[in-house]
Parts: structure tokens; sequence; C-alpha cells
């Protein structure tokens, strides 16, 4: 191995092709490592094919792109041609797809993206790579980025089997599988070639198969001008048809069925990736029918939930506003009938007080049907009446724990919850002639409260229920009304695709469908004009001849 070129310091080999050998050499006059791309010595006597490879390198040194190897320099030393360009870190797409089989088409149109930019690019400043090939596609070991090398280096003629004679070298230069028809049949070439061999390197990302795996190269030649590539569909089930679509379009025989160069093709291409990005949100495959009213349910319910707990919550609130000015006024009159009893007895030792009238008007009140119990205490504490007789001489327990509903200076309502069903306490000081006397404290039940709430309750959801009926009615009718004339296009292309140009949508819509349905109409007229006037491909099959000859 040589150790020194020109000023690079040769550090080791990165690979060889057919033509030339590559190296990973160091640059010290601006500290980079690059890779050295020289001729094989067999190739170095001969100027012609020299001078071309300085040549198109030096076409390719205008090249500036994230996708591209940058050319360095190239020059020639001791006789020897070389090119200095990025050193780029990974793996040729040969060898990768080899190790790792197909790669998954999510990425693989990721990675279609960038070299359609790239070929774009070139393209744009007019330069036709004419090579492209997975050798000269360099991929990340990440699998996420790729970068294409040897722009017109290292190639013999066109790879013309003609060109690949007369230079008398007697062995195959690089591999012609990715030839375009055009190359193959030794015309010229143009943007459009490229994408052809792009193409098929899509083909082969795709399905892990090539394209055109013929072994010889007149049949592949013949491969390339006129045979059919096996569909897609048929090697693998899990390309999007959108991507194979635009294979099948890259590798049309005729350069004008194709796209028009590199930047047309990442157009669609990137259609494609925002069309992938956005099938991964929405489940697939479930028709529109079943897609609009399923979203409008969503909506409605989430809105009907959030206006229903809002409406309860507040009427909730009134309905307990009311109970506790009920409640206030019948605590209000038991305290008044108290006091009396209570104040007489205040001033009595405790062997002559006597609480029987008290007691008899407290059980007399909580008779009523709305009342859960009374307990009437006096100054000390001591609970002198209560419906609960069990509860007389005992010490009164205030509920300070309890939720409050209605908080005033000497009143508190407070929510009681319990497994009795629940009730609203009020708490009121006995005052007689200005002096605390004692506290009343009632509980109501909430019965009639809780029944109009889950009455209310009950009607709102029913009024869901009914509106979310219509909403789904609604949103099926309108799936239906966008599905429907869809369909229709769809099948119209169907037919238009199996090769029936006759088909025509009759409608009398005005609507944004109706245009679609004129535009395909129109379309549709345009392709049997044109198949009308083209004449029948007898010319391939004396283009093939050419090549067998
Ligand atoms: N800029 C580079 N950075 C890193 N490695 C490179 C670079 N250029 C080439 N290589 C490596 O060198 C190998 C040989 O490249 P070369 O272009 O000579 O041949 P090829 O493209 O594989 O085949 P062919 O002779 O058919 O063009 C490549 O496969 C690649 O591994
Ligand atoms: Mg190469």
């Amino acid at each position: 191995m040589i150790e020194r070129l020109d000023r690079y310091r040769i550090e080791g080999k990165l690979g060889e092709g057919a033509m030339a050998d590559v190296y990973r050499a160091h640059d010290p006059e601006i500290g980079r490592t690059v890779a050295i791309k020289v001729l094989k010595p067999e190739f170095a006597s001969n100027a012609d094919i020299g001078s071309r490879f300085l040549r198109e390198a030096r076409a390719a040194g205008a090249l500036s792109h994230a996708n591209i190897a940058t050319i360095y320099d190239v020059g020639e030393a001791d006789g020897i041609a070389y090119i200095a360009m990025e050193l780029v870190d990974g793996r040729p797409l040969d060898r990768w797809i080899a190790a790792n089989g197909r790669i998954p088409h999510e990425r693989t149109v990721h990675l279609a993206l960038q070299l359609a930019q790239a070929l774009g690019y070139a393209h744009s400043m007019g330069i036709v790579h004419r090579d492209v090939k997975p050798s000269n596609i360099l991929i990340s070991e990440d699998g996420k980025t790729v970068k294409l090398l040897d722009f017109g280096v290292a190639r013999m003629g066109d790879a013309d089997p003609s060109a690949l004679e007369r230079t008398q070298v007697g062995q195959l230069v690089g591999t012609p599988r990715y030839m375009s028809p055009e190359q193959a049949l030794g015309l010229p070439v143009d943007a459009r070639s490229d994408l052809f061999s792009l193409g098929a390197v899509f083909y082969e990302m795709t399905t892990g198969k090539p394209a055109f795996p013929g072994g010889e190269l007149a049949v592949l030649a013949i491969q390339i001008a006129q045979g059919k590539v096996t569909p897609i569909g048929e090697v693998t089930t899990d390309c999007p048809p959108g991507f194979r679509a635009i294979i099948d379009r890259l590798l049309a025989k005729k350069p004008e069925q194709r796209y028009a160069d590199g930047t047309a093709l990442a157009q669609v291409l990137e259609r494609e990736v925002n069309d992938a990005r956005e099938g991964g949100a929405v489940s697939r495959g479930l028709s529109l029918r079943f897609k609009v009213p399923i979203a409008l349910f969503l909506v409605t319910a989430l809105a009907l939930a959030a206006c229903v707990s809002v409406i309860l919550h507040r009427q909730q609130q009134a309905l307990e506003t009311m109970a506790a000015a009920t409640g206030n006024s019948i605590a209000a009159f038991i305290t008044g009938n108290a006091a009396v009893t209570i104040a007489e007895n205040a001033g009595m030792p405790s062997a002559q007080q006597d609480w029987t009238a008290l007691q008899a008007f407290v059980t007399t009140a909580a008779q009523d049907d709305a009342m859960r119990g009374i307990v009437v205490a006096d100054a000390d504490g001591t609970i002198r009446a209560s419906s609960n007789p069990r509860l007389i001489g005992r010490r009164y327990q205030s509920h300070d724990t309890e939720s409050a509903i209605l908080e005033q200076p000497d009143r508190r309502v407070t929510n009681v919850s319990d497994a009795d069903g629940g009730g609203m306490r009020f708490v009121h000081p006995v005052n007689y002639a200005g002096v605390r006397f004692g506290t009343v404290d009632l509980v109501l039940k909430r019965d009639a409260l809780n029944a109009a709430l889950s009455t209310s309750k009950a009607l709102f959801a029913g009024l869901s229920a009914a509106v979310m009926a219509v909403v789904l009615l609604i949103g099926y009718l309108s799936g239906a009304f966008v599905a429907r004339p869809l369909r229709r296009l769809r099948k119209a292309l169907d037919e238009m695709t199996a090769g029936d140009l006759t088909t025509r949508i009759s409608h009398q819509r005005r609507d944004e469908v109706g245009e679609a349905f004129d535009a395909f109409n129109r379309a549709a007229s345009t392709a049997e004009v044109r198949s009308a006037s083209t004449p029948k491909p007898a010319d391939t099959a004396v283009l093939a001849t050419r090549i067998a000859a």
C-alpha cells in the first residue's frame, strides 16, 4: 500500500471498486481526515481514462449538499490521478441490504427523499450523476441518513456495452445493473436517466431484491430496455401504494414518462412522507362513515358532560339554599319555643328544674316527616330534650368536621353524610334577653332534595342520549355523503388504470366534489386523446435487436 500521496498521509484502505482503490488519508495542511480515491495502476497508464476521471470529479467539485459526499481536491502525483473527498461514516447500501435485508418502507421513503433532494440539487446545477447505484450510496450506521458518492467518477463511457468493448479493458466496469434504458441503448442521457437508476435502487431497498436480476450483460440490457419488473406487490405486501406508484413511474422505459428531475421527484416524495405521518396518527382502514360520527360523538360527549355537570352543580346549590332557608325558620321556631323554658330552668337549682314541657314539645316537633332529629342543650352543654330520649342527660357534641353549607356568626348549616341518607344540620343558639342559655341542633332529611336532584340527573341523561343519537346519525350521514362520491371517483380511476379510458363520471353537482369529477373527466379525455396518437411500441423491439446485435 502506498504511504503518501502528494501531501496526504495514507492511513488505510476503505474499499475498492472495479477501477479505483479508496483510502482513508490525513491532510496535514488542514488537519482533517479524508477519503482518497485513486485509479488502479492498470488504468493509470491510460491518459484518456485518467483525464476523464479528473474532469468529471472537477465538475462534481461544485456540489455542496448534506446528502452528497463533498469533493475537496483533485490532483495528480507521480502520474497517479486522485480525488480527495469527504470521508463518509457509513456502509455502502448494497452491503447494508445484503446484511440486513430490505429496509422498512417508512425509512425507505425518508432515505428516498434525501436521495431525490441530492439529485435534484445536482440536476439544478446541470450535473447528471449517471452512475446511481447502491454501492455509490453510503448509509449511516443508524440507517437514517444517506450520502451519494461518485458523481461522474470512475465510469467508462455510458456503460454502453459497445463502448465497454471499445475500451478493451476486458472486464466489466462497475455494475450496469442500475443503468437506464437510454444508457443500455447507448442513447444520450439526462437527469431522467438518474431517476430510472434511483427507481431501481428504491425497488431494491423496498423489496430486498434487484429490479433487474439478469446475469449476463446482454440479458440485463434487454431486461432493462424491455422487461417488466416483478410487481412490488408480489414481492412485499407492506409497501404503501403511493410509493409503489412512484417507483413504477421512475422505472418507466421512456424518460418522458418519468419525473422531470430530482426536484420533481423530491416533491412527490415529500407528499408521501407527509401521508405516512398522517396515516400513522389516524387509524387506517376505517371508513369516513364511521370516522366522522365517532369524532363528532366524542366531541359532543365532552361538551355535554361539561355543560351538564355545571348545570347540576348549580341546581344542587340552589336547592340547598332553599332547603337552608326552610330549615332555618324551623330551627328559629323551635329555638323561640325552647328559650323561655331553658331560661326559667337556668335560674333554679338542678333538683327543681323541670324539662318535661320542653321534651314534650321536641317529641311533637320531631314527628314531622322532614325531621331526622332534634337536640336541645343548656348553657352547660347538657342535653335537656331530644327526639332520641337516650341522649337526654348526656353532653352535647358539636359537629365541627361537617362541611358547611352556610356559615353565619350565630348560625351554622352543615352537610350530614352518613349511611342513613344524609341530611342538613342547623345549629342555632338559644338567646333570651340577650343572654345565651343553650343550643338547638336539628337535622332535616335530604330525601326531597335528593329526589329532586336525581330527577334532574335522569332528565339530563335522557336529553344527552337523545342528542348523542342525533349526532351519531348526522355524523354517519355526513360521512356517507363524502364517502360515496369518493368511492365513485376511485372506481372511475381504477377503471382508467385498468386501461378503460372511456369512463366518464356523469353528475350534476356544483360543489368541490363536482369540480373533482370534472377534473377526472378532463384527465380521462386528455389520456384518451394521447393514447390514440401514440404509436404502438414496436420501436423498443428494434432497439432490443440493436443491443443483441
Ligand atoms: N467518500 C467515501 N467515504 C467513505 N468510504 C468510501 C468513500 N468513497 C468510497 N468509499 C468506499 O470505497 C468503496 C469503493 O468505492 P468505488 O467507488 O471505487 O467502488 P464502487 O462504487 O463500490 O464500485 P464501482 O467500481 O462499480 O463504482 C465503496 O464501496 C465504499 O465502501
Ligand atoms: Mg463508487
